[in-house]
Parts: C-alpha cells; sequence; structure tokens
C-alpha cells in the first residue's frame, strides 16, 4: 500500500508496534539526536519515533511535530516497500529487465502483472487542491514564518548550526529538462536561506554548473515527507538523466500525483508535507557550509557550497517534520543503503552476469568497503568485477573491494574476512587504482580524489599463474550434520 504523507505512515507503523511516540517537551538542539540515536543504534534498528512536542531554540514550541528513524529498519524499510522486501522487489525488477515474448498464458499474465507495475512509475497530474499547498506562505509573509520556525534539528554539539536532514531537492536539467532528485544537507543559515550541500560528483551539482554556464537563476524545490519511498528514491544511485519520481512511482505501486509550485518552475509530489520553494543563484559566491557530524562518524569540515534562497514555505494543515540522524554506522542511512543495492543487484548482474551478491557492510559507511561474490569462470575475473565496478556511477567512490567466490556469504563479514586472509597473498592479489573519492572522505590527501584497492580473495586458477593444489575446505557431510543437530537438540530437551 502506498502512503498519501507521513501521518499515513506514522498510522500505519503505530499499527504494527513500530512506532514509539515521545510526549516530553524535547528541544531540537541536540536532545531529539541523542534520543533518535540512542534508538538507530538498538538491536535491529529500534523502533520509528515520533516526537509530539519540539522545543524550538529560544524555547518556543514547535507547531509540528518531528518524525524520525521511519526506514530505519528491515521490518519498516519493507512496510515502505508496499509491504515487500527489497529482494521481492529484485526480483521483479530482475523479470523486467530480462523480459521475454511470452510463450503461455501463464507468462502472459505474469508479463501484464509486472508490467502494469511498470506502469506505475508514470507520474500524473494532481486534481483538486494539492495537500501540501493547504498552507502558502510567501514573499512578505516569509517574515512572520520561515524555516526558524520548523523543528529543524542541529545533530551534533560541533554542528554549523541547523541542518534539514531528510530533505528531497528538485531540479531541473537546464539542456534537457529532465528531473533529478537527490538528498543533499542543507544548513539554516537564517530564516530564508540555507546552504545546498551537493557534492561534485552529484547530479544537482551538475545542473548548477549548467546553469551557471547559461547566466541563468536555478530553481530548487526541496520537499519533506509525503510517502516515504521519495526520501528513499532521492539517495537511490540512479543513473544521471532517470527521473527519481518513476522509480517512486514504480515502487510505491501508484503513481506520484504532482502539482506545480507557487513560486518556481517545477512539479513536485501532492503529498508532500512540507514544500520549500527557492532557487539558487550560481553567480552568487559560494557560502560556508559546515562542520556537521556526518555518516563518516566525523566532522566534515566547513566547506563552500551554494546558498538556496527561500520563495515560499508551502504544507499541509497537519503536516509533520520528517528528518534522520547520521553519524558512526549503524544508523537510519544503514538501512536506505541496503535497500538500494539490494533492489539495483538486477542491474549490477545485468553488466556483470557472473555476480551472485554483493554487499556494503555497516562499518564501510556505504562506499568504504564493498563485498562482492562471484562465479569465477577466467583468470582476473575479479580484477575485471572491479574495474568494473569503479565505472558504474557511484560505485567509483568504492574504497575497498573484497571479491569472494560465489559460495561465500558476503552478508556474513566474518565469513568474507576468513577468506580474505586465508585465500589471498597480498601482493599478488591487490590492485591500487586512483580514482574520484567521496567528497566525505577525510583520509585522501586532496579533497576528491585519491585511491582505491581491490582483493581478488578467490580460488586461484592455472591460468594466474599458481600451479600448487588449490585445498578444499574442511565441511562435514550434510546427512552427518542433520544427524549431529539431531543428537544435540535431543540432548539439550532432555537436560
Ligand atoms: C541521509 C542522507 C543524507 C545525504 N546527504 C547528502 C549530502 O548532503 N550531499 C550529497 O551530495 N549527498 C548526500 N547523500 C547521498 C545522496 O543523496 C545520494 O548520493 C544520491 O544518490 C544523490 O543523488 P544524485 O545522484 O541524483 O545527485 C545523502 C544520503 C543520505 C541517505
Amino acid at each position: 500500500m502506498a502512503y498519501n504523507g507521513t501521518r499515513a505512515f506514522l498510522e500505519a507503523l503505530a499499527n504494527r508496534g513500530e512506532l514509539l511516540t515521545i510526549r516530553e517537551p524535547v528541544s531540537t538542539h541536540l536532545e531529539i539526536a541523542a534520543i533518535a540515536e540512542m534508538e538507530m543504534k538498538s538491536p535491529s534498528g529500534g523502533k520509528a519515533l515520533l516526537f509530539e512536542r519540539p522545543i524550538l531554540p529560544g524555547g518556543k514550541p514547535s507547531k509540528f511535530p518531528v518524525a524520525v528513524n521511519l526506514m530505519g529498519s528491515e521490518a519498516r524499510m519493507r512496510m515502505a516497500l508496499c509491504d515487500k522486501t527489497p529482494d521481492e522487489v529484485a526480483r521483479q525488477m530482475a523479470f523486467l529487465l530480462k523480459a521475454k515474448p511470452p510463450r503461455s498464458f501463464a507468462e502472459a499474465w505474469e508479463l501484464l502483472k509486472n508490467g502494469m507495475g511498470a506502469l506505475n512509475a508514470c507520474p500524473i497530474p494532481s486534481l483538486g487542491g494539492a495537500p501540501c499547498q493547504e498552507t502558502i506562505v510567501q514573499g512578505e509573509s516569509l517574515s512572520a514564518f520561515n524555516l526558524n520556525d520548523l523543528p529543524v534539528l542541529t545533530c551534533w554539539p560541533q554542528d554549523g548550526g541547523p541542518f534539514v536532514t531528510l530533505p528531497t531537492v528538485h531540479t531541473r536539467d537546464p539542456d534537457t529538462k529532465t528531473r533529478n532528485i537527490g538528498m543533499y544537507r542543507m544548513q539554516v543559515f537564517d530564516g530564508t536561506t540555507t546552504g545546498m550541500h551537493w557534492q561534485l560528483h552529484k547530479v544537482g551539482a551538475r545542473h548548477g554548473k549548467r546553469y551557471y554556464e547559461r547566466g541563468e537563476k536555478m530553481p530548487v524545490a526541496v520537499c519533506l515527507g509525503g510517502d516515504p519511498l521519495y526520501a528513499f528514491a532521492a539517495t537511490a544511485p540512479m543513473p544521471d538523466g532517470m527521473d527519481e519520481i518513476l522509480l517512486a512511482g514504480y515502487l510505491r505501486q501508484r503513481p506520484v500525483s504532482m502539482v506545480r509550485c507557487v513560486s518556481q518552475d517545477l512539479e513536485v509530489p501532492a503529498d508532500s508535507d512540507f514544500v520549500i520553494e527557492g532557487f539558487v543563484d550560481p553567480a552568487e559566491q559560494l557560502r560556508d557550509e559546515g562542520p556537521f557530524g556526518d555518516h563518516t562518524g566525523f566532522y566534515t569540515p566547513v566547506d563552500k557550497y551554494p546558498a538556496f534562497h527561500v520563495t515560499a514555505i508551502t504544507h499541509r494543515s497537519h503536516a509533520v517534520y520528517p528528518a534522520t540522524v547520521v553519524g558512526k554506522p549503524p544508523m537510519e542511512d544503514f538501512y536506505l543503503g541496503t535497500a538500494s543495492v539490494r533492489i539495483f543487484l538486477p542491474v549490477f548482474q545485468m553488466n556483470f552476469p557472473e555476480i551472485v551478491d554483493i554487499a556494503l557492510p555497516a562499518e564501510g559507511v556505504f562506499h568504504n568497503l564493498v563485498f562482492v561474490s562471484i562465479k569465477k569462470q577466467y583468470p582476473y575475473q575479479a580484477f575485471k568485477i572491479m574495474n568494473g565496478l569503479w565505472g558504474m556511477g557511484q560505485m567509483m567512490f568504492s574504497k575497498y573491494i573484497v571479491v569472494v567466490d560465489a559460495h561465500v556469504d558476503v552478508h556474513n563479514t566474518s565469513d568474507v574476512l576468513f577468506h580474505l586472509c586465508a585465500n589471498t597473498d597480498p601482493q599478488r592479489d591487490t590492485i591500487y587504482t586512483k580514482a574520484p573519492c567521496d567528497s566525505l572522505d577525510h583520509a585522501p590527501t586532496l579533497p576528491n580524489i585519491g585511491s582505491h584497492a581491490g582483493i581478488d580473495a578467490t580460488t586461484k586458477l592455472p591460468g594466474e599463474g599458481y600451479h600448487r593444489h588449490w585445498p578444499e575446505e574442511v565441511a562435514m557431510p550434510h546427512d552427518i550434520t542433520a544427524k549431529a543437530r539431531d543428537i544435540l537438540a535431543k540432548a539439550r530437551a532432555l537436560k
């Protein structure tokens, strides 16, 4: 089921026992973040949190409640995905990607069902009043109601200020008119100005560059809330030029209803809780942004980013302000990232059919560590996979890629490390390459550029110069294991 707004999702979470409501007044300065971090770090991601009485800096109660950790567990991610696991969604996607002309009624029916699902990807215009525009504040009125009235969180003590942490930022390519939605944090500078933290390699930054070259102001709309899948789609590694709204519509199994902004030439999902409309003027000097306690587990330092100027804020009458907190893993973004990798696995497999599975363990904070298992067929195939992945979109940021054989469980870090230690001769099996780096990575000597390492932990072949006998891994036969399990269970029952 698709959710039309944050309240609809909160209601569903409450019905499934996935929501904890905090009725006590809690400050948006550090306190909400501290509670959220504690809950996110509890087993399996804890519960979603609804703070009913956030207190703004200065002591004023916020008009809007704050929702945090909405998708920060496997169960809640599955709820957002219309009760499908990311693997089920991936199987559907794989079916569409590999679709062939049907040879039977059953195959035709299967194709039709999946094809109908794909039709939901196309957005539709919103008819009647859009919920996200129930209240419209623009022009002079922004002096009486503005960003300072929203419960924007300051998450960590040394943060440069409050940051909008779950914004879906809508921009349009000025040449092709293609829409892009990315999640780029926004530091609140004052009631009508924020930073716009689109990093160098992101699509928003590329759009900005084109507006700069054309000497035009860039319209930007920032949505908060609505179906939680909008936030998920904004973080997904969609190729430049592919519209995230199509992904959201496909995943929520219902077309996204879009409405025109009131002050900018852009369209946004009508069921958003808030829409902050405005522009980036590429001719304007960049401004200091940060520091910010980031998902790397470190503060990212002050850097130069564009300013975003607000021209209107529209919202639902009973809007809920959604936020997340990032920090040392695992936090909510780990569950978002994991779901993305699962859902996009068929796309990787389409390019590299030998890939069995991929995992980005929490400790690697997304791109720092990637485990890939492959059905190895020929010499140096592991190196081909590393080089191929480094060439695919945001996989270019993968600092360490470890390739293992098909039988290794990439979701079991201990299993991967065992094979890494056992199967490698470090000098022979490691390659280094120069590559663009994640802007948040503080380790490279220079920002945005550095090196990556790939480790081939697969079984070595004679064609790779290995002429010794590769030993077999110790393992019990299945029937003996089953019998042993049985005997142990009986002994435990008798105790
Ligand atoms: C919670 C969260 C916050 C993020 N903040 C930023 C950010 O401030 N800047 C950025 O460039 N990417 C950020 N990202 C990653 C981007 O959203 C992600 O790379 C996305 O795919 C970018 O979209 P694009 O390829 O359309 O630019 C964040 C991701 C998450 C989950």
